[in-house]
């Protein structure tokens, strides 16, 4: 990961990121409720990430880079990474540029996801920003999640509506709206934020060179959890009881399944699911705290010692690695997948860490040092710079 050529950027009071709304107010009326549009919202965001910068992440190996294009009323989707001279090529009209994870990529963007940590971190997806040239746009669309639209530099025109008809353009390699109707349109300059709740159709287009930075939310679907949480009972079910009938009679029709059979089979099942219910938000919370597939943990090149790690991070105190996810519910901790039940003395600081993501060094407890060393030789954890 590059840490250089970061803009700081002030953050403003939460108050004027929600356009005057207390986050209390913004969740009542607003959240996958209605779209809120707030002008001004970030000043200076613009200066954040330049062009050139977003096109040098669109190179990268490990980040998700897309290309959207729209040539003669045709829209073609290419997956990066994309070079320089690929880039260099592209007309000067009517295309974008998406990279998906900047959080994970440059530390000022990371920054910025911690302004919205008004939202739980298990809500939290990442940070996408896209670069537009006139009249690039991604097309009419929805979202099946939330999203903050965030304009960095340029210009461009939002238009949106809450029509019930999603039907899509069939065969497009990208899902675009075959009947967008718009009902309401918006120009948003650098600094300007439109929160649009899951499924409100929409369309942004560039009306100059323009990049717009998302912040996008996780609404794991159903049929996902579900699986997932299957598959820890494939791994995790202890059921050693075997199938009994001491009450058997002979029967006439030894091609028929007994009923007393089904119901007998079908109470032992549903009582092995029954025990095993507790595991079940555990498991989905160990899910929630994965890191997202395209995570790779570097773990330093030597694993200091515990003695030299306590003494560096009581003198600069440490942070988490953008792409690890720690989270908690009541006494457990999970991190990067794994479930841990901390001990009382150590569980004030770690909790700590997983709200605010860092540690002063002065904040951390003697206690927690071995498990911190862990983790940071693992790769999960940084020194605060
Ligand atoms: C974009 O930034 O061009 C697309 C964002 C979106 O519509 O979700
Ligand atoms: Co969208």
């Amino acid at each position: 990961m590059s840490k250089t050529q970061t803009s700081p950027l002030e953050l403003p009071p939460l108050k004027r990121l929600l356009g005057g709304l207390t986050p209390r107010a913004f969740f009542r009326d607003y959240w996958q409720k209605k779209p809120l549009l707030v002008k001004n919202a970030l000043p200076g965001v613009e200066k954040l990430i330049s062009p050139e910068r977003l096109r040098a992440f669109a190179d990268h190996e490990d980040g998700e880079s897309r290309l959207v294009q729209r040539r003669r009323g045709h829209w073609s989707l290419d997956f990066g990474p994309f070079s320089k001279a690929d880039l260099a090529d592209l007309p000067n009209k009517d295309w974008a540029l998406l990279v998906q994870g900047v959080n994970l990529l440059d530390p000022g963007a990371d920054r910025l996801l911690n302004h919205f940590n008004f939202v739980p971190y298990a809500r939290l997806d990442d940070l996408m920003i896209s670069l537009a040239p006139p009249g690039g746009g991604v097309g009419p669309h929805f979202d099946p999640y939330d999203v903050f639209l965030i304009q960095g530099i340029g210009r461009r025109r939002w238009e949106i509506s809450t029509q019930k008809d999603q039907s899509l353009i069939p065969n497009a390699p990208l899902r675009i709206l075959a009947d967008f109707q718009p009902e309401q349109s918006w120009e948003v300059e650098p600094g300007d934020l439109l929160y649009l709740p899951p499924h409100c159709a929409h369309n942004g287009v560039a009306l100059s060179e323009c990049m717009t930075l998302s912040v996008g939310f996780r609404s794991p679907s159903d049929q996902e959890m579900t699986i997932q949480f299957l598959n820890h009972l494939i791994d995790s079910i202890d059921a050693p009881g075997h199938y009994n009938d001491p009450d058997l009679t002979s029967t006439r029709h030894p091609g028929q399944i007994p009923d007393a059979m089904l119901n007998n089979i079908a109470h032992r099942v549903a009582r092995t699911l029954a025990h095993s219910d507790g595991d079940l938000k555990a498991s989905i919370s160990r899910y929630l705290s994965e890191p997202k597939p395209n995570i790779f943990f570097t773990p330093p090149a030597r694993c200091p010692s515990l003695i030299a790690f306590m003494q560096k991070t009581a003198r600069q105190g440490v942070r988490l690695h953008p792409g690890s996810r720690l989270l908690w519910h009541k006494k457990d901790l999970f991190i990067n997948g794994e479930q841990i039940r901390p001990c009382p003395a150590e569980y004030p600081t770690l909790v700590a860490l997983a709200d605010h993501r860092s540690l002063a060094g002065d904040a951390i407890t003697g206690t927690t040092m071995p498990r911190l060393h862990d983790w940071f030789c693992a790769g999960w954890l940084e020194y605060l710079s």
